[in-house]
């Protein structure tokens, strides 16, 4: 799949975030090596620290489902200026592989690719527990 066609994906899946407190909705699409894909959107909490980024929601519908060949996720949150995953996303989603990639975007048109290693360098992970 296109990248371009994922962040079109998680476009649309930013609009069924739920944020009343914040008002800064975000979307993502994860796609799997498999040709699956899942979409996620930020969640949040009157008691705050519940909420749930988009991110982490895309690969909780795409792991509960059975898949963890990631090959990329497109995230989507402010038109104006490109936003990056949280910290926390970024150690989430390195579980499942630092070499997933991570299209950051704005637009269609405007969008940064990373790796999850490029945006978390020197990482703690799974292999370190062995
Ligand atoms: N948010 C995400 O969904 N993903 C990120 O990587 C950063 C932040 C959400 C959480 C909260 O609902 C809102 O954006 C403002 O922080």
């Amino acid at each position: 799949m296109e990248d371009r066609l994922l962040i079109k994906i998680a476009m649309e899946a930013r609009e069924k975030s739920y944020s009343p407190y914040s008002k800064f909705k975000v979307g993502a699409a994860v796609y799997t090596k498999s040709g699956k894909v899942f979409t996620g959107c930020n969640i949040e909490s009157a008691s705050y620290s519940p909420t749930i980024c988009a991110e982490r929601v895309a690969f909780a519908k795409c792991i509960s489902e059975g898949y963890r060949d990631i090959e990329k996720i497109a995230v989507v949150g402010s038109e104006v200026k490109t936003s990056f995953p949280c910290g926390v996303c970024r150690q989430f989603m390195l579980e499942f592989g630092k070499d997933i990639k991570v299209i950051c975007a704005r637009s269609i048109d405007s969008y940064e690719v990373y790796t999850l290693s490029q945006l978390l360098p020197h990482s703690f992970g799974p292999e370190d527990l062995n």
